[in-house]
């Protein structure tokens, strides 16, 4: 499974990265808000840093819902870098632009999915990734990590090639699930990944062999 890091933040993008885990990043127009991104300019200027910082896919998202729209944006997108992967939102006009972009090789990643039969569409117009959001359905009592395993049943019959990317990750549990059901790619802020690594036996198992280690060496 492949760790995503759902973030436009250069600082925590960096530490994900130096962990050695990181595959690619996700980005959508509420994590470059919260950076402060103002403006196409400034949006495309910050693209480009992430792509300096990770050797990996990186999600950019279209803002225009419409056909001529996103793939005006999309192919803007495109051309920042060969890592970028432009995000489209899980609409009919969005379905055509994966359709379009997938016809000229340009890597997507459909977004806003929320049941299997959106999954379904997203990987016949030929998504490279698909992205539930699991934290969301949890959040109005569905099971999302269920989600996860039936889109990934799916695409393993039909034998598509769409990556099931599983977003809106609140917590250490939902990465670990994620990669029991076998997701493709987990998309996930830091806080969840670094909980990861915590154990408290962890710490009082370290606390003790430096206490040991001083006891011998002193
Ligand atoms: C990622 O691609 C999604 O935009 C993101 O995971 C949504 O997460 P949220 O539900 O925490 O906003």
């Amino acid at each position: 499974m492949k760790f995503f890091i759902d973030t436009a933040n250069l600082d925590q993008i960096k530490e994900a990265n130096e962990l050695g885990i990181l595959d690619g990043v996700t980005t959508n127009p509420s994590l470059m808000a919260k950076e402060g991104i103002k403006g196409p300019a400034n949006a495309i200027k910050h693209y480009k840093a992430i792509c300096k910082l990770v050797n990996g896919d990186i999600s950019a998202e279209v803002i225009a819902t419409d056909l001529k729209g996103m793939i005006a944006e999309g192919e803007h997108l495109a051309k920042i870098d060969e890592k970028i992967v432009v995000k489209v939102p899980m609409i009919k006009d969005g379905l055509k632009a994966i359709k379009y972009f997938n016809s000229v090789g340009i890597k997507t990643n459909c977004t806003l999915v929320f049941s299997t039969g959106q999954a379904l569409l997203a990987a016949k117009a030929g998504a490279t990734y698909v992205s539930p959001f699991i934290g969301r359905l949890d959040d109005i009592s569905y099971d999302g990590i269920q989600l996860i395993a039936e889109m990934v049943q799916m695409f393993a019959v039909q034998g598509f090639e769409t990556q099931v990317l599983a977003a809106s990750i609140r917590n250490p549990v939902h990465i670990v699930k994620c990669a029991q059901v076998g997701a493709h790619v987990i998309t996930s802020p830091l806080e969840p990944i670094l909980a990861l690594l915590k154990h408290p036996l962890t710490d009082i198992g370290l606390e003790k062999f430096l206490a040991d280690h001083k006891k011998v060496n002193s």
